[in-house]
């Protein structure tokens, strides 16, 4: 579905990503977990096409996608859920979700079948769905980007950090959703983060990336088995 090879990326003269590959078939959940600074959102910014690699390749369902604009790539069905969410604060619940459905040409039957599904998984946001975006906690403001997201009918959701700055319990209530989304919508995930225990979990396929470059790779239970990734990410044990 999505298959990276071998990118670098930089901004101006400093390299940050130094040859990334890796990979993301129909029904995976991967996720890419890393420290501050290791580049994932250099990562999530060049699938999106808002960096353009200077060298090696994007390919998605098998077309060369790389150096593509957003406007190009979006269409396509990559969404992505930005770091600290971005979504309208003065905008209502509703008008949020209908920005996400604006690149479809949805007709009202589909608009409102979308809806259903967002409010379904998170029927938080159907209690609030005429209160303005920015009144929203950090966790229902999570859940609306992600909604936000689906409302585009992404055939490859990424996700951000969706965890920054959450309490752990609305934390776990976020994985659970994203983990109910890719299986109940058939999308697959790519999510970067930080918090190592709790995407590893839910995820089918991790890499750890340190410095711009793919350190490890595995499945999440065999990387929340292994004693290094344990030290460096998981507190020890
Ligand atoms: N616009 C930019 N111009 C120059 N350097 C940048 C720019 N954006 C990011 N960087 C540098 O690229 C490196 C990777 O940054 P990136 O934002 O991808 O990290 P990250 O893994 O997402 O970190 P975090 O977990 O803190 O969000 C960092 O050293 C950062 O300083
Ligand atoms: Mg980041």
């Amino acid at each position: 579905m999505l298959e990276i090879d071998n990118i670098q990326v930089s901004y101006g003269e400093i390299e940050v990503l130094h040859g990334i590959s890796m990979s993301v078939n129909e029904s995976d959940r991967v996720a890419v977990i890393g420290a501050n600074g290791a580049g994932k959102s250099t990562l999530m910014k060049t699938i999106m096409g808002l960096l353009t690699p200077k060298a090696g390749k994007i390919l998605f369902k098998g077309e060369a996608i790389q150096g593509l604009k957003p406007h190009r790539i979006v269409p396509k069905g990559i969404v992505l859920v930005p770091e600290g969410r971005k979504i309208f604060p003065k905008l209502t619940v509703r008008e949020n979700l209908e920005m996400g459905a604006y690149t479809q040409n949805y007709t009202k039957p589909e608009f409102n079948l979308r809806l259903e599904q967002c409010y379904d998984i998170f029927p938080r946001l159907k209690e609030r769905a005429n209160q303005h975006g920015g009144t929203l906690s950090g966790g229902e403001q999570q859940m609306l980007a992600i909604s936000r997201a689906i409302m585009g009918d992404p055939k490859l959701l990424m996700l951000d950090e969706p965890s920054l700055g959450l309490a752990p319990v609305i934390m776990d209530e976020v994985f659970e959703e994203i983990m109910r989304i890719s299986n109940e919508l058939k999308v697959p995930i790519l999510l970067v983060e930080q918090n190592a225990y709790s995407s590893l979990e839910i995820c089918t396929k991790a890499y750890v990336l340190e410095l711009g470059k793919i350190y490890k790779e595995g499945t999440g239970d065999e990387l929340l088995n292994d004693p290094a990734i344990i030290n460096a990410y998981l507190g020890g044990s």
